[in-house]
């Protein structure tokens, strides 16, 4: 599996938001159903090795985490609404420290980045930051097929939540000169991979 890990900082911890104004109501919310989109969807099909981990931690009650599982998704069609639906059920859950399942390959959680990073470092995984000023993905010749990518929102990601990150870390990679948005980042990594598994068995 490989993960990707968006930290959404105003994004909304409770489901009273409406569906016709996720940027507005749902504290850029509209961010990470795009995120969700990028990760999973293939032009007929989806990426079932993937997990994305939405990290909110808006008001009322932050912060909890949702996951999207590739792997057991269904009910998710590739539009905004879709997805935001899809998360507006799990927070209609009780979040516990332990996941509950809303819809199958969603999942609620209580907890926060600090637990998540916390987790891949027990399970040995290889962490990547994604910062524009890291190094050159490309130059990366070992990127592991089950590699944890974590990526800011419109507001980035902060100094504390930085030194969470690089705590477990592998390193930090730039995907290019430009900051992107975080869903071209990650259809930007995708394809990199794709083509890095590709190249190896030619
Ligand atoms: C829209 S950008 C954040 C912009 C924000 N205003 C800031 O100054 O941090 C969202 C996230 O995408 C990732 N990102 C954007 N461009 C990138 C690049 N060229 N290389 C690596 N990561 C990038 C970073 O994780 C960033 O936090």
């Amino acid at each position: 599996m490989k993960d990707f890990v968006i930290i959404g900082h105003k994004a909304l911890t409770a489901a009273d938001f409406s569906l016709n104004d996720l940027p507005g109501s749902a504290g850029r919310m509209d961010i990470l159903c795009r995120c969700i989109n990028s990760a999973l969807f293939l032009s007929y099909g989806m990426r079932r090795d993937i997990n994305v981990h939405l990290v909110l931690l808006g008001e009322p009650d932050p912060s909890k985490i949702l996951r999207f599982s590739g792997e057991e998704l269904r009910y998710l069609n590739p539009d905004e609404r879709s997805s935001g639906s899809l998360i507006k059920k799990a927070l209609e859950k009780d979040a516990t420290d332990f996941e509950t399942r809303s819809t199958p390959g969603v999942w609620i959680r209580r907890g926060g980045l600090e637990e998540l990073m916390q987790e891949f470092v027990e399970d040995s995984r290889k962490i990547y930051y994604l910062r524009e000023d890291g190094e050159d993905i490309r130059n990366v010749t070992d990127l592991a097929a089950d590699a944890v990518f974590v990526l800011g929102d419109h507001m980035g990601v902060t100094e504390e939540e930085e030194g969470i990150v690089n705590k477990g870390s592998s390193g930090t990679l730039s995907i290019g000169p430009l900051s992107l948005h975080s869903d071209h980042c990650i259809t930007i990594i995708l394809n990199e991979l794709d083509r890095f598994e590709q190249s190896k068995k030619n």
